[in-house]
């Protein structure tokens, strides 16, 4: 299988600990694929949908307790907790690694145990990395054969010495010795633990998501941002488009948005406005280093999309209903009669009858939602229909602008551009956001969510800021990326959504694009440079002026109170914080209270 001296002694390791029935190698083919659905097929966790409809489609529905990301229990066991920082939960690794031991005691009993030896970033890349997950979920490998490169060319890639990611995963359910099983197992106990120093990953108890898919979250954001700060890259929660303006000039754009606030949404958007082009190279995570040209780069660590299903349509997103026509994998959709798919916000007309995602009959009458609004689908990024031709290119694309942003109702306005890096950090420490149904708690709750990290940084945050603002010293600062804030979701006094957003955010892309040329959109209001009046492209949008003004209202009020809650948050980062934030944030106060 491999000749990695430390590959064969984990594996050996974790079979004695967890003492699974078996254990498989595999080889991310697409009969293994088929041959592991059909199994999931018997057991009753997979659905195979109607193939004239969505070939080799299956539907999951997951255990109602596990539908989301559970942030209270992921923590960073770092081996001091000051390199957790405030943000993050820490535990002293030796009585974290006790614990976890006890866990993981027999605990798969009854079931095999699938090595999954997968790339982030095409084989190959000097940006990508390898891991190997080691898991008891059909599951998670069906998951991961769509969100990861995996397979033997990995296990190529690694020498007999070479060093690579421990991602280790349990659902938690062992099972008795008649091996009676159960559609989604999992349990009640969840640990999502992350040993920066060690580069490895323990996942107890959740099969869903960015808690099992250990490639995503875990190592591609938590784990690599640790190495990124060590060997002076970035790891980001970010999407990464190519955009084509009607003259045939082409830029790259980042942008880090909070969980489900719109990534894969602009990732692929569908331009409203004529002649403007938007290919897709990512739209979840993006790794960044220099190049010899002193640019920035980018590559999408993986190979799939892990997306929202609600709200996502033929007119909101077509490039993703266009994405998941086949080989796509539904979790806690809901299920229409003809066995195909279905959510709220899909189609204008709602189906009369499908299965909710707790398989009950549901019918429009029924007030409440067919889909969890966490729902997903799991589809290979290839078939997107706008995939840019670059995407896998090894060495990345040259990222032009850093956009930031979150869902904020009111004070911050549509658009507004950075007056410099140390500014764009600033502004990126800034993000706050109410929250969704992508992690377990509250939702709508306004919270701080730094560069939309705050789940994913594997280290001190204040640390963290400081990484950010020596990075921008390490070039030029005509070759840095220029850096905006956005806010697709400000609320009107009804309580509505004022901008249309989606296929119209092509229009801020637009003076986005403008001022990367240098063009003299824009006017000062404070927090930084927004658009001249009538300098965003309105052309075919029925929006009255009105609206369009109150999008980029800041009251000198609203703007001070940001400012003394950005004070508070900094407080906590103690002397982390790097000193170029804390005068970011005087400079602010002094352009507000003029
Ligand atoms: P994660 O996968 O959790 O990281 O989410 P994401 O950032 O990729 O968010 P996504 O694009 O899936 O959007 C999440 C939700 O926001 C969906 O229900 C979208 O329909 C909605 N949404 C996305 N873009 C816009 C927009 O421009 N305006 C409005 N009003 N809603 C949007
Ligand atoms: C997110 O929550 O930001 C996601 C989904 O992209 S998950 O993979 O579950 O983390
Ligand atoms: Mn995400």
């Amino acid at each position: 299988m491999t000749k990695n001296k430390k590959l064969i002694q984990w594996v050996n390791d974790v079979a004695a600990l967890c003492e699974p029935e078996y254990i498989y190698w595999c080889s991310g083919t697409d009969e293994e694929f088929k041959e592991m659905a059909e199994l999931l097929v018997k057991k009753g966790a997979f659905i195979k949908l109607n193939k004239e409809k969505r070939p080799n489609s299956y539907y999951a529905v997951s255990d109602p307790t596990d539908v989301a990301r559970v942030e209270d229990k992921t923590f960073i066991c770092s081996e001091r907790e000051e390199d957790a920082g405030p943000t993050n939960n820490w535990v002293d690794p030796k009585d974290m690694k006790n614990t976890l031991n006890g866990l993981f005691k027999g605990s798969m009993h009854g079931r095999a145990m699938y090595v999954i030896p997968f790339s982030m970033g095409p084989i190959g890349s000097k940006i990508g990395q390898i891991g190997v997950e080691l898991t008891d979920s059909p599951y998670v490998v069906c998951n991961m054969k769509i969100m990861t490169r995996m397979g033997p060319e990995v296990l190529a890639q690694l020498g007999e010495d070479d060093d690579f990611v421990q991602c280790l995963h349990s659902v938690g359910h062992p099972l008795g010795d008649n091996h009676q099983d159960i559609a989604w197992p999992c349990n009640r106990t969840k640990y999502i633990v992350h040993f920066p120093e060690e580069r490895s990953i323990w996942s107890y108890g959740s099969g869903y998501g960015g808690n099992a898919l250990l490639g995503k979250k875990c190592f591609a954001l938590r784990i690599a941002s640790a190495m990124a700060r060590d060997e002076g890259w970035l790891a980001e929660h970010m999407l990464i488009v190519g955009i084509t303006s009607p003259e045939g000039v082409k830029k790259y754009i980042a942008a880090a948005f909070p969980s489900a606030c719109g990534k894969t949404n602009l990732a692929m958007l569908s331009s409203a406005l004529p002649g403007w082009k938007v290919e897709c190279v990512g739209d979840d995570i993006a790794w960044m280093k220099y190049g010899e040209d002193g640019r920035l780069y980018a590559i999408n660590p993986e190979n799939g999309f892990f997306g929202v299903a609600p709200g996502t349509s033929m007119k909101t997103n077509p490039n993703a209903m266009l994405s998941m026509t086949k080989n796509t994998i539904f979790t806690n959709v809901a299920m229409t009669d003809d066995r195909d798919v279905w959510w709220e916000g899909m189609t204008d007309e709602k189906p009369a009858h499908v299965l909710d995602w707790l398989r009950r009959d549901w019918n429009p009458s029924l007030h409440r939602a067919a889909a969890h609004p966490n729902a997903r689908f799991t589809a290979p990024a290839k078939q997107c229909p706008v995939i840019d031709p670059n995407w896998e290119d090894p060495a990345g694309v040259p990222i032009s602008a850093i956009l930031f942003g979150g869902r904020r109702g009111h004070v911050i306005p549509l658009v507004h551009q950075s007056l410099s890096w140390n500014h764009g950090v600033f502004i990126g420490s800034m993000i706050s956001s109410e929250t969704t149904a992508a992690a377990a708690g509250t939702l709508g709750q306004l919270r701080h969510d730094p560069f939309a990290m705050l789940p994913f940084c594997g280290y001190n945050m204040g640390d963290y800021f400081k990484h950010w603002i020596d990075f921008g010293k390490k070039t030029s600062a005509d070759k840095l990326p220029k850096v905006f804030y956005v806010n697709w979701f400000r609320k009107g006094e009804d309580g509505k959504f004022m901008w249309p957003g989606y296929g119209d955010n092509i229009r801020v892309i637009k003076w986005i694009f403008e001022r990367l040329d240098g063009k003299e959109n824009y006017v000062e209001n404070g927090l930084g440079l927004v658009p001249a009046a009538g300098s965003i492209d309105t052309t075919g949008l029925d929006i009255p002026q009105d609206t369009m003004q109150k999008l980029f209202t800041l009251s000198k009020e609203d703007g001070m109170l940001e400012v003394d809650e950005m004070r508070k948050y900094y407080a906590l980062f103690g002397d982390h914080l790097p000193e170029e934030l804390n005068d970011e944030l005087l400079a602010l106060e002094a352009r507000l209270a003029k």
